[in-house]
């Protein structure tokens, strides 16, 4: 699989569609309360979903066929969970700290975005990860620029997280995204071997940091979806889709 260069009109479209995602999260953050159950959460995204006539990217997906279909509108990822947390009934209590990942597809194309919110009063502990790893998510973008490579992207975000102690997860990261929610190439959080590819004008990535407080090393659940710490640590989301320009920095596709 190649990487795949947007057209000008295809950015357009992608912009609708990362809208729509960035909007439904933040009446999503709106609504996190201590008692707040998830299913509702899932029926919001299925209401506003209809309403902008955007599909929900997760729904049935699978990423191999040994994977169950993925059951849900979204992911809802609590405390020790870090990634494809599936919404049950489950009420938020005061001190969780809760990731949002989101998927729309809106006239073919794809917006993917992620949020980790505190319900009520969360500890210092759980605000300075958030804090990192959403600074690392900038310093991502950041990093993103026509003529740079993909080492300077996972570089920038692994030297924002480090210093803290945090760990960072592997196994998991970002990825190109446009007609598919999955592109070439893969973006892990942390420098590799190789610095490439190259960036260039017209690709579009979705970057998603997720550190753990403790150790970084996770496991599956026997739903074969959810992931958590291994140890129970608690950690932390977020995802951008961005678009690379010539001559400035990189466009956030999935702003509200
Ligand atoms: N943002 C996640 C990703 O890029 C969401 C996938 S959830 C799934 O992998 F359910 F659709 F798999
Ligand atoms: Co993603």
């Amino acid at each position: 699989m190649a990487i795949k260069i947007k057209s000008e009109d295809e950015l357009k479209t992608m912009r609708e569609a990362g809208r729509i995602v960035g909007q439904t999260l933040e009446k999503i953050r709106a609504m996190v309360r201590p008692g707040l159950n998830i299913l509702a959460v899932e029926q919001l995204v299925h209401d506003e979903f209809k309403r902008v006539g955007a599909k929900e990217t997760f729904l049935h997906y699978s990423p191999a066929p040994k994977y169950p279909p993925y059951p849900s509108n979204i992911c809802i990822s609590i405390n020790e969970q870090l990634v494809h947390g599936i919404p049950r009934d489950r009420k938020l209590k005061e001190g969780d700290v809760v990731s949002f990942d989101l998927g729309a597809t809106y006239k073919g194309y794809v917006g993917d975005a992620a949020i980790t919110v505190g319900v009520g009063e969360i500890s210092p502990e759980a605000q300075h990860l958030i804090k990192v790893t959403e600074a690392s998510l900038c310093s991502g973008i950041k990093a993103a620029r026509t003529g740079y490579w993909l080492n300077d992207i996972r570089g920038a975000i692994e030297d924002t997280i480090r210093p803290h102690g945090f760990g960072i997860i592997k196994g998991y990261g970002g990825h190109g995204v446009g007609r598919d929610m999955h592109e070439e190439p893969h973006v892990e959080n942390f420098r590799q071997r190789s610095k490439g590819p190259r960036l260039q004008h017209g690709l579009v990535l979705a970057l998603e940091p997720m550190v753990s407080l403790g150790n970084p090393d996770v496991e599956e659940l026997s739903d074969h979806w959810t992931v958590r710490t291994k140890d129970g640590s608690l950690c932390c989301h977020f995802e951008h889709t961005i678009a690379i320009r010539d001559g400035r920095e990189a466009e956030i596709l999935t702003l509200p």
